[in-house]
C-alpha cells in the first residue's frame, strides 16, 4: 500500500497530500506546546477535541457566508481542507485586553479595549513570530493592500460570529488568531480562512466565575487542559452535556 505524503508537519498539526488534487488532510496532533515550543507536554485526547471544534468553528462559519478551507471531517483526528497559499501572517483579534498586548503596553489583564484590535505577526517561528506593522507588510510583500483590507473584514467578521457563539454560552472570547490562504477561482484570488479555531488559538473566560477554558491552562500550569476544552465542548453541545474527562475518549467519534 503506498504510503500518504507528508506535506507540512507543525507543532500541533500534520499535513498530508489529499485524495484528490486541490486537498489536503489535516490531522490534529496531541502535543501542546507554548512560548515558542519551550515548554511542551502531549495531552491526550486534545488533538480530536481540536478536530471536532474546529469543525463545529469552520462549518458555523460556511453557514453564515464566511469561507474557510473546511471540507468535511474523514475522523477523530483528521479533516479533509482545501489546499491553500498561506499568507505569512498571524492575524490577532483582541475584544480585552490580555496576553502579549497588556504586557507590550501595561494594561490590566481583561481591561476593555475602546473596540475590536486587530494585529498582525509574521509567521516565523526562530523569530517567536513578530508583531509587524503595515508598512512592514507592505515594503516585503507579503500581502497587498487590498489582501489586508480583505483580512480584517474576514477576521471581524469570525469575531462577531465567535464572540456571539461564546456569549451564547456563558463564555467571554477575549481574543483569537488565525491564518488566512489565497485560493484561486479562475484568474481572481479569493481570501479564506485557513489553519484551525480551536481553544488552542482562542482565550476563552468563563463569564461568570472568569475560569479560563483555553491554553492558557496549560501555559500558566491552570489545571488539565482536556478538561477544559471538553468543556467548551460540552457547552457547545459538540460532545453530549453529561461528557466528563473519563468518558471523552469513547463519546467523540
Ligand atoms: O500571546 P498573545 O496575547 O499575542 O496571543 C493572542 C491570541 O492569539 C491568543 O488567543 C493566542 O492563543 C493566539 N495565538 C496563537 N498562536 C500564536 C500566537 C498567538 O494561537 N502563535
Amino acid at each position: 500500500m503506498a504510503r500518504r505524503k507528508k506535506v507540512y508537519e507543525g507543532k500541533a498539526k500534520i499535513l498530508y497530500e489529499g485524495p484528490e488534487p486541490g486537498t489536503y488532510v489535516q490531522y490534529f496532533k496531541d502535543d501542546a506546546t507554548a512560548f515558542n515550543a519551550e515548554k511542551r507536554d502531549v495531552i491526550e485526547g486534545k488533538g480530536v477535541l481540536n478536530n471536532r471544534l474546529s469543525e463545529f468553528f469552520m462549518t458555523g462559519l460556511g453557514a453564515i457566508g464566511v469561507p474557510t478551507h473546511f471540507l468535511k471531517r474523514l475522523n477523530m483526528r483528521e479533516q479533509l481542507v482545501r489546499q491553500v497559499e498561506i499568507i505569512p501572517l498571524e492575524v490577532i483579534v483582541r475584544n480585552l485586553a490580555a496576553g502579549t498586548l497588556a504586557t507590550r503596553l501595561g494594561l490590566e489583564e481583561g481591561s476593555t479595549l475602546p473596540r475590536p484590535i486587530v494585529e498582525f505577526c509574521l509567521k516565523d517561528d526562530k523569530l517567536g513570530d513578530p508583531l509587524v506593522s503595515e508598512e512592514h507588510i507592505f515594503a516585503f510583500g507579503w500581502a497587498s493592500q487590498q489582501d489586508l483590507d480583505d483580512m480584517v473584514a474576514l477576521a471581524l467578521r469570525v469575531n462577531d460570529f465567535m464572540s456571539g457563539l461564546m456569549y451564547g454560552v456563558g463564555i467571554k472570547l477575549v481574543d483569537f488568531k488565525i491564518e488566512i490562504g489565497r485560493v484561486w477561482d479562475g484568474d481572481y484570488q479569493r481570501l479564506i480562512v485557513a489553519d484551525e479555531i480551536s481553544p488552542d488559538s482562542c482565550r476563552l473566560w468563563d463569564i461568570e466565575t472568569g475560569q479560563k477554558l483555553d491554553k492558557d491552562v496549560f501555559r500558566r500550569d491552570l489545571g488539565d487542559l482536556a478538561d477544559a476544552y471538553t468543556e467548551v465542548a460540552r457547552r457547545l453541545g459538540v460532545l453530549p452535556a453529561n461528557a466528563t474527562p473519563m468518558t471523552r475518549p469513547t463519546l467523540i467519534n
